[in-house]
Order: structure tokens, then C-alpha cells, then sequence
């Protein structure tokens, strides 16, 4: 399943969503940006509004969204759009997923992470109270309009979190880790790393193959974001370090520093030592809810090169035993 990807800036993307305005125009939308849209769309009666996406985006808002969407007439052939971060995305994309079987949809993404990540590939979900994304589907939109002129609003930590999640790409691609060390702009960053994340999912969408290198960072990533309560990118480039350090790739090390000072991300928060409330404990127990574990091994993408990843099975006991043995992890 393949979604369309168009950059467009803000002109040109209200121009194309005008066509809508007479009919039914239905979208789940993060109030976050409501002073960046139109007024027919900020005033519309079909619009279901996102408060704080990622604490509503669970079974039960979804009931109401479900409901909401019924009562405005919503039919087969109605789309439904998704303007707002990735828990906006991740939601909008798992109502279109399953009202009437199943609507179209369409993604607007605003946060510099769900542009490049979030809003790409289809991985629809909601969060249960057991966790992140336990529910949900692969489900992809038809199209992704990607409009840097949303990330002017963008709050500091969103764009550290957007480029931690860059800092992968800069490792999976070359010509994306040429773009960072060039500092070029970051909106023509994300449209690189967005296509290269759609190229991906077009050869591999149900993560059987080398989808599975878009975790590069994420499997110590999950667990600082969980245990730490960071954002989702920050977490990832945190991984990404630790990862390099405890697998003694001290190459790729250096080349994280390098994409760092080079997007100009703040370095000490990525630190283990920055924290008070680490507990390597509670980390490993997060690091054991990985779901990409199979049976009793875990499997690290890891990286040879620039360019070049590959996937590594490592006994999960093991792995925990050098993480245990690096002296940053120890209390
Ligand atoms: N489906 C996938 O493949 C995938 C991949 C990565 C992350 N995710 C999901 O994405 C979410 C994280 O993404 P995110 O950081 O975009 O989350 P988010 O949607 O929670 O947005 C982060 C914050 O920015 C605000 N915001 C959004 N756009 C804004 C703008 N233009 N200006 C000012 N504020 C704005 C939001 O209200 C929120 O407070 C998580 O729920 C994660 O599970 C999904």
C-alpha cells in the first residue's frame, strides 16, 4: 500500500483543500494548529478537535469520534483528514481504518516528527493503559501533504524531538547524513527523510523485510521514552547513542556526534547522567516489552556504515548483561 507524498506550502495546500469547502469536509484535527488553518475549516461542524492527542488517543475518544462522524453523515466514499503530530495521525488513521469498514484518508502532518515518521507507512494505532500503540492496523493514507509552514508554531522540544528522529535517517541514508553535515534547510531535510521512509514501506509494508531498519535507535529508545517520559524523537537519538556505546561502534559514535552539533541539538539531554530519576531497573523492564522480540532474543538494527544497517539477533540476556556492565547505565 502506497501513499502519495506532495511539499506544498501553506498557499498552495489551502487552495487544494478549498475544493472541499462546499461539501463534507471531515478531519480530526490537533487545536494545537487550529490559528494556522482556514476559517471554513476552523469553523467547520465536521472537524472532531484534538485537545492533547496523545492522552486522547484511546478506545474511548474513539468511541466518540466513531459516533461524532456517524451523526455528521459520513458515508463509503467520504475521506476523512488528519491535520496535527503523529498521536493526531496515529488516531484519524484508526478511526478511516474502521467506520464503515473503512474510509479514506488523508494525512496533514505539523509536527517536523510526524513528517518524517508518523504520518508515513500506515501504522495506524490507539494507546491501551497496558501501552503505546496496542492497538491498531496498517492502514495507509492516499495522500501525505507535507507543509514545512506548519513548523513555525513548533515548541522547542518538538523540534528536538523531530530532528533526534532525523538523526536515524542521517544513519539508514547518505545522501540524508550529506544534507545534515551540509546544514541545509531542514524542511528540504524532511522532505528527504519522507521519501526515503515511503520508498521503504512501498518495498516492505508489513514490516517483513527492510522496514524493520526504520528501527534503527528505537529498541533503547522505547525504553528512555517510556521510562524517562521524553519525546519520541529525543528518546530515538538517545537510543541511537547508548546503542553505539554499548556495541563499541565507536565509528558511528562519532557520527552521531558530528549530525548533532550539525542540527545543533542539545547534547547533555541526551545524556543517561542528565536524568536524577533514571533507575536502570525500571529501564530494563521496559527494554523486555520490546516488540521485536522473539522468544528470549531481541533484534538491534546496527549499523556497518553510513548507509549500511543490518539486523543482529542477540540473546536478550546478554544484551542486558552489557548494558548492565557500561558504566553510564550503572547508578
Ligand atoms: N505511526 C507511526 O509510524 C509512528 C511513528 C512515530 C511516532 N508515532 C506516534 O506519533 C506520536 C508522536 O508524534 P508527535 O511528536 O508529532 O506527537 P503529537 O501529535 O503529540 O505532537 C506533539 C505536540 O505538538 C503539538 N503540535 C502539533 N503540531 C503543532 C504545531 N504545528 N505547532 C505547535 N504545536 C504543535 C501537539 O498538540 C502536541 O502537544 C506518538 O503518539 C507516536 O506513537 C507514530
Amino acid at each position: 500500500m502506497k501513499s502519495n507524498l506532495t511539499y506544498l506550502k501553506k498557499l498552495e495546500l489551502f487552495k487544494e483543500l478549498d475544493n472541499f469547502k462546499e461539501g463534507q469536509f471531515f478531519a480530526i484535527a490537533d487545536q494545537k494548529v487550529k490559528n494556522h488553518l482556514p476559517q471554513w475549516i476552523s469553523f467547520s461542524p465536521h472537524i472532531f478537535w484534538l485537545k492533547n492527542p496523545e492522552e486522547e488517543k484511546n478506545l474511548e475518544v474513539y468511541e466518540r469520534a466513531i459516533e461524532f462522524f456517524l451523526k455528521q453523515g459520513i458515508t463509503r466514499t467520504s475521506t476523512i483528514y488528519a491535520i496535527g503530530g503523529g498521536a493526531t495521525t496515529d488516531f484519524a488513521g484508526f478511526v478511516a481504518s474502521t467506520i464503515l469498514r473503512g474510509v479514506k484518508w488523508v494525512a496533514i502532518p505539523t509536527t517536523l516528527l510526524a513528517m518524517i515518521d508518523g504520518s508515513i507507512g500506515g501504522k495506524v494505532a490507539l494507546n491501551m493503559p497496558q501501552g503505546k500503540n496496542l492497538v491498531g492496523a496498517f492502514y495507509a493514507p492516499e495522500n501525505v501533504y507535507i507543509c514545512g509552514d506548519f513548523l513555525t508554531s513548533l515548541p522547542a522540544s518538538e523540534w528536538i524531538s523531530g530532528k533526534g528522529e532525523v538523526m536515524k535517517y542521517g544513519f539508514l541514508s547518505k545522501e540524508i547524513h550529506d544534507m545534515i553535515m551540509r546544514k541545509c534547510a531542514i524542511e528540504d531535510i524532511a522532505v528527504a527523510c519522507a521519501k526515503f521512509k515511503n520508498e521503504v514501506i512501498i518495498k516492505d509494508f508489513k514490516e517483513q523485510g527492510d522496514r524493520i531498519h526504520l528501527n534503527l535507535g528505537h529498541t533503547l529508545g522505547h525504553a528512555f521514552e517510556s521510562h524517562l517520559k521524553i519525546p519520541h524523537g529525543q528518546a530515538v537519538a538517545m537510543g541511537l547513542k547508548y546503542m553505539f556505546k554499548v556495541m563499541e561502534l565507536n565509528q558511528s559514535h562519532g557520527e552521531w556526534s558530528g549530525m548533532v552539533q550539525a542540527l545543533n541539538l542539545p547534547a547533555e539531554k541526551m545524556e543517561i547522567g542528565h536524568y536524577s530519576h533514571f533507575d536502570l531497573k525500571t529501564f530494563l523492564n521496559f527494554l523486555e516489552q520490546d516488540k521485536k522480540k522473539v522468544d528470549s532474543k531481541i533484534r538491534l538494527v546496527l549499523v556497518k556504515d553510513i548507509g549500511f544497517c543490518y539486523v543482529e539477533e542477540v540473546p536478550m540476556k546478554d544484551f542486558k548483561t552489557k548494558i548492565q556492565s557500561y558504566a553510564e547505565f550503572k547508578p
